[in-house]
């Protein structure tokens, strides 16, 4: 005859775990973003691991056709890197590809649903080309091959939370006359946006003067590379498809990539 006691106690250990909790791991991420840069090289998205009930393809903030994408072009990838978020089960990966009449500097944010890295939730691309904003995939290629991305080590890396403030503090600088001085500028620190350099990163920054807070802002936070990227609609300037990407080291902004996609002319 069981207890009451022992059966009180079965009872309260199987309601504590009702499901098994799976974490989300930077090696099944980064696998997942392979697997997309993979099939992009190949021009073939009918090789990734996509959910058949919950997938979303998303081009330039337009929800679209995997089948009709980016993807479903070969491109050679002359330079890629991928960052991985472990809480939000996403990662962000940059290509740049120069070769050829189509030139691309491509942000891509992969999402999985249920910490399940082993099937594709999301694919959520913003992709610039000849036209966009101070395009030049080569000159862009020549700043960012000479960085240095490499993890930080556990004693230095930046929080979360600060990974969020300063993403969202660079966002907001059009419309928050206050967000420039928020942000912990490195002394020696890099701004590539498109392929126009500036350095340090902290000068002739703007302060307010919009009154359109820029939209539709999805994260990737990495505390191993010290980074943020934020897609996002750049609604302060112009409903422009962005990517903003800022890199921590010891507290301080080092460097800052943006890709945006503003057809002039
Ligand atoms: C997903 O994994 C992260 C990191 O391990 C964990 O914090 C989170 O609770 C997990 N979420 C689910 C729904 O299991
Ligand atoms: C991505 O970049 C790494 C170097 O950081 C390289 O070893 C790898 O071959 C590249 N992958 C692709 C698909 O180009
Ligand atoms: C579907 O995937 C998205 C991420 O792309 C996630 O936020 C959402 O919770 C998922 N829905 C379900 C029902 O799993
Ligand atoms: C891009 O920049 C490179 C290096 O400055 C230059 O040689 C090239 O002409 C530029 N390409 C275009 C299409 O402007």
């Amino acid at each position: 005859m069981l207890s009451k006691t022992l059966l009180v106690a079965l009872a309260t250990l199987f309601s504590a775990t009702p499901t098994l909790a799976v974490d989300c791991t930077r090696e099944g991420l980064i696998s997942a973003a392979q697997s997309y840069l993979a099939a992009q090289i190949a021009g073939s998205p009918s090789t990734l691991k996509l959910s058949a009930s919950n997938f979303t393809y998303q081009q330039n903030n337009k929800v679209s056709t995997i089948a009709k994408s980016l993807l479903s072009t070969p491109y050679k990838i002359d330079y890629n890197r991928t960052s991985a978020d472990t809480i939000d089960c996403a990662s962000y990966t940059l290509w740049i590809s120069t070769a050829g009449s189509k030139p691309y500097v491509v942000g891509t944010q992969i999402r999985h649903a249920n910490n399940n890295t082993a099937e594709i939730s999301m694919i959520d691309t913003v992709a610039a080309t000849t036209g966009d904003l101070f395009f030049n995939a080569t000159k862009t290629l020549d700043y960012i091959r000479k960085e240095d991305w490499s993890p930080l080590a556990a004693s230095s890396r930046p929080s979360r939370d600060l990974l969020k403030k300063v993403g969202d503090g660079y966002l907001d600088m059009w419309t928050d006359a206050k967000a420039a001085d928020s942000i912990p500028w490195g002394t020696d620190c890099e701004r590539v946006e498109g392929s126009q350099y500036t350095n340090p990163c902290g000068k002739s920054l703007p302060r307010g003067g919009s009154s359109k807070k820029n939209g539709m802002r999805r994260y990737v936070i990495d505390e191993v590379l010290g980074s943020v990227d934020v897609l996002c609609q750049f609604d302060s300037l112009g409903a422009w498809p962005d990517s903003h990407e800022v890199r921590v080291q010891e507290g301080k902004v080092k460097y800052v990539h943006t890709i945006t996609v503003m057809k002039v002319g």
